[in-house]
């Protein structure tokens, strides 16, 4: 199986999931991330977009994609709160903390994450991990700070290397770390998030997955955390 297959396959089970989950009568708000297992997932919400309210999304991507298959697209400010949140991770561990932003929409991933109150992750196999930090992980920051920050990783035995010619949605640079060993996701999340000049950092401890849709050769596993 291919790893598009395999992320079809997960777009499928989150699709069939929500419809499990949903009002049989009411019609659903969710929120939406970015990425490319997020694209075959919006793509196989096309033929149920009756039963969506709305989307809040993450991305211009994914919000372009959501108006194509004609699901409104709300502002974040409008909600109160999201029942659930359905996203791709570049990693994920076996307590559903994440490593997220290799498409460079962590800021905003985060904020929709934070609406709801379950994150479903979808997955194909290759991104579950023992510990999180072999993908580098991804920190938005404001591009003054650009160096002050990578010196604090070089401190913590991380390179931090600048992705070139990426400017965020909000305008802030990305930064990629490489050669952590993130033991204590939650721990470094905190830490990470006191430092100036950081928008965002693409551990997702605090907002991890409640759920994780794992697509493998054998079919779509269900990890609950
Ligand atoms: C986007 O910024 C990321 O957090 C994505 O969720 C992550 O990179 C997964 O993307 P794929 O579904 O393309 O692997």
């Amino acid at each position: 199986m291919t790893q598009d297959e395999l992320k079809r396959q997960v777009a499928a089970a989150a699709v069939d999931h929500l419809l499990a989950a949903a009002p049989p009568e009411g019609r659903l708000l969710i929120g939406v991330g970015t990425g490319s297992t997020v694209d075959a997932f919006i793509a196989a919400l096309a033929p149920w977009r009756d039963r969506l309210a709305g989307a809040v999304s993450s991305s211009e991507r994914s919000s372009e994609r959501l108006r194509a298959i004609g699901v409104p697209v709300l502002d974040a400010n409008e909600v109160v709160a999201l029942p659930v949140y359905v996203d791709g991770a570049d990693e994920i561990d076996g307590r559903g903390c994440m490593v997220k932003g290799g498409g460079a929409a962590l800021t905003r991933e985060k904020i929709v994450a934070d609406l709801a109150e379950r994150f479903v992750c979808i997955a194909d196999a290759s991104k579950r991990v023992e510990v999180l930090g072999r993908f580098p992980l991804p920190v938005e920051v404001i591009p003054m700070a650009r160096a002050r920050i990578a010196r604090r990783f070089e401190a913590l035995g991380g390179r931090a290397v600048l992705r070139e010619g990426v400017v965020t949605d909000n305008g802030g640079w990305i930064l990629d770390v490489h050669g952590l060993s993130i033991t204590d996701p939650p721990a470094l999340e905190r830490e990470i998030n006191q430092w100036p000049g950081v928008v965002c950092n693409g551990i997702f401890a605090a907002n991890r997955a409640a759920l994780c849709l794992l697509g493998t050769p054998a079919g779509v596993q269900t990890l609950a955390f």
